[in-house]
Parts: C-alpha cells; sequence; structure tokens
C-alpha cells in the first residue's frame, strides 16, 4: 500500500520536478574551477561513465544523494583525486563495500535525499585527495554566499566539460523557500534551496553545497522547466538534520 501510494506521488511530481541525476549536464553558468582545489569532490560512475557527484567526508565514506544508486545490481565506482575526468593522471577508482542509503530507491521520492558510501578501501589524504567537514548542529542563514560544483555540460547547448566547474550560489531563508516551492515540495527542516547567477544542474547531483569551509547540502533537486530558476530555486539536502544518522552508521562499522 505504501509503495503504491508513493509511487503515485513520485508519478504526479514527474512533471514538476527532476532530479539531477542521469543526464549528462552540469553547472549552469559556471566556471572551470581550479585544478584540485575541491580535493573532497569524487564523480560515481557506472561503466566509467560519470552519473553524480558526491564528496568524501572521511577517508573511508562518501556522501552522496539516495537517488544517484537504483538499487542492485547496479554498481557504483568512486572515481578520486579527479579535476579533468579525460585525463586521469591523479585520479583513481575505488569501489564501494556498502551502500547506505537513507531510503530506497528506486521507490524513493524527493525526501531525505541522502546516501552514506562505504569505500572498499581507505584512501590516503594528498593534494588531490582529502575530505571536507560537516556542518555543526542548526542552519545556514538565509543570503550566504556559497559554492556548487561538479563535472558534465553546461546546460546551455554546446561544449561538453570533463573538467569540474563550479559556481557560486546564495542561499534563500527557508520561509521564502517553502513559499516558492509548496510544501508537497519544499521541507525546510530537511531541506535548502539556494540561488545564483549559475548552479548546479542535472549530472551535479551528489555534490556538496559548500558554505565557508563546511558541506551544508548535498545537491537534491531542480525545477524541471530549469535549473537555477528564479521561481523554483535549486534544492539541496540539509546535512545539518542528518548528523545523527551520518554519526550513527559511521560509529557502528568504527
Ligand atoms: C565567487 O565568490 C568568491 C567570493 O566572494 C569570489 O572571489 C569569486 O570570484 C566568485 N566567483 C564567481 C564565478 O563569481
Ligand atoms: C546566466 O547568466 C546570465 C548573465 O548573468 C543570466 O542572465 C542568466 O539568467 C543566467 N542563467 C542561468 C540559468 O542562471
Amino acid at each position: 500500500m505504501m509503495i503504491i501510494i508513493s509511487l503515485l506521488l513520485l508519478a504526479s511530481l514527474l512533471p514538476q520536478l527532476t532530479f539531477t541525476a542521469r543526464v549528462n549536464v552540469g553547472i549552469v553558468n559556471g566556471t572551470e574551477a581550479k585544478p584540485h582545489s575541491r580535493p573532497y569532490m569524487v564523480s560515481l560512475q557506472i561503466d566509467k561513465k560519470h552519473v553524480c557527484g558526491g564528496f568524501l567526508i572521511s577517508d573511508e565514506f562518501v556522501l552522496t544523494a539516495a537517488h544517484c544508486w537504483k538499487g542492485y545490481p547496479e554498481i557504483l565506482t568512486v572515481m578520486v583525486g579527479a579535476h579533468d575526468l579525460k585525463n586521469s593522471k591523479d585520479s583513481y577508482r575505488v569501489e564501494v563495500k556498502s551502500y547506505i542509503p537513507h531510503q530506497y530507491c528506486p521507490f524513493c521520492s524527493h525526501w531525505n535525499d541522502i546516501m552514506l558510501l562505504r569505500l572498499q578501501e581507505k584512501v590516503k589524504p594528498n593534494n588531490y585527495v582529502n575530505w571536507i567537514s560537516l556542518p555543526k548542529e542548526g542552519d545556514v542563514s538565509g543570503g550566504t554566499l556559497c559554492s556548487v560544483a561538479g563535472w558534465g555540460r553546461l546546460l546551455t547547448k554546446g561544449t561538453l566539460s570533463s573538467r569540474l566547474r563550479e559556481a557560486n550560489t546564495t542561499t534563500i531563508n527557508h520561509e521564502e523557500c517553502q513559499r516558492k516551492w509548496g510544501s508537497m515540495y519544499f521541507q525546510a527542516s530537511q531541506m535548502i534551496c539556494a540561488h545564483g547567477n549559475g548552479g548546479s544542474c542535472l549530472g551535479d547531483s551528489g555534490g556538496p553545497l559548500v558554505c565557508g569551509n563546511t558541506a551544508v547540502g548535498v545537491t537534491s533537486f531542480v525545477y524541471i522547466k530549469g535549473c537555477n530558476s528564479p521561481e523554483r530555486p535549486n534544492v539541496y539536502t540539509k546535512i545539518s538534520a542528518y548528523l545523527p544518522w551520518i554519526h550513527q552508521i559511521i560509529r557502528n562499522i568504527e
């Protein structure tokens, strides 16, 4: 019964929003990142093709979006240390030892869109590979300048870039996000919305929303009529709401 309801819900959502996975386009209006300036960024790949972003939060855990994995038998590999996906000089692939989605897709909705991946082997930190810190309890306030990064194409037709791109984006206070999206889609307790001159787009799912030196959000969904829409700003899973869940999983394996 539950599955039927959530599938119906999902079907009714589809015309309005789309998860930012699977389509090979990236940060809109962004600029190429300085190589290896974000050593926590990873590319999640299927058959050596980029499908989602993600980020290292320790030497053996990657945080990403739940909708980036469709469940077994799908296998994701994690490319660490990358800047140009076509030039793998400083990067390498690591297998995933366990998938720990907050909710199991394909029956997932846009709620609780967060997943931990435990790596098969621990990574060694260096100039190209490192992890990013998580926020403390509490909210990032509206109007904070943050940034997003991802691989893929620009939304605008044309140039394909295999290099990491980034854009600045500013968080919006949760009353305004709620008003713009409506409570069917946006829940301030578990989401953040942000808008900028540039922003994340299809293919950037799972990447971090970085404010200061902290990953505060996981790229989750955008308005289907256009990425970085001012009417329906891009939405990120709010990491601070999931800290107990994250810490419990990491503690349990230690
Ligand atoms: C993003 O913001 C930073 C900090 O204000 C600034 O130095 C940088 O030039 C901005 N980047 C873009 C692409 O606007
Ligand atoms: C990209 O930047 C241009 C110029 O600042 C702006 O007019 C346009 O709305 C931006 N597009 C997106 C999708 O953010």
